[in-house]
């Protein structure tokens, strides 16, 4: 399978993230890791698997990975996900629950995905991140390698 990661990243965790996905699924499949940057005109021909990542900023993704997700020639299997604050860093409580409500980027990067005509494959997921620049937290790297894992094998979700 021809699997393409696209991802934005400020402060270096979401581009941890990819590049775990990446790690995880190279012995078996044709893998490109890209940034969003790098990804700008890229050509989407042929790609099996597209996956998607953002950090969470204001609720949402970054307008860098927005307007990828927004490209008028995606099309296939599809998933998306973010990193995000850990919720139990945040204070006070009342704050935990506005930034939870507010929602996070995979989710909407989910419905720009399909939006666009897109399969969309999976669950979207978020990783979670101590404090605002990071570190991942522990175990995360490994997460997302499952989740990756599990996503080509996953049955369409939309
Ligand atoms: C300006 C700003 C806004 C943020 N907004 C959110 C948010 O709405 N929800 C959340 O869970 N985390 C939020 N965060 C934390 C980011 O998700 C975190 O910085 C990001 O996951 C780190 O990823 P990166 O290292 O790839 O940039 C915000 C961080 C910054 C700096």
């Amino acid at each position: 399978m021809s699997i393409l990661i696209v991802y934005d990243s400020i402060f270096g965790n979401t581009a941890q993230i990819a590049r775990a996905m990446a790690d995880a699924l190279t012995s078996s499949h044709e893998v490109k890791l890209a940034s969003v940057q790098e990804a700008r005109d890229i050509d989407l021909s042929g790609v099996d698997l597209l996956i998607v990542g953002s950090p969470t900023r204001g609720f949402r993704p970054t307008p860098e990975i927005q307007e990828f997700a927004s490209r008028p020639d995606l099309s296939g299997r599809a998933a998306a996900f973010d990193t995000r604050i850990d919720l139990d860093t945040i204070h006070p409580a009342p704050l935990r629950w506005v930034v939870s409500a507010g929602g996070y980027a995979a989710e909407r990067l989910s419905g720009e995905l399909r939006d666009q005509g897109c399969t969309l494959v999976g669950e979207p997921a978020g990783f979670v991140v101590l404090g605002q620049e990071g570190p991942l937290k522990d175990g995360e790297a490994e997460r997302a390698a499952a989740w990756a894992r599990d996503l080509v094998a996953a049955p369409p979700t939309s």
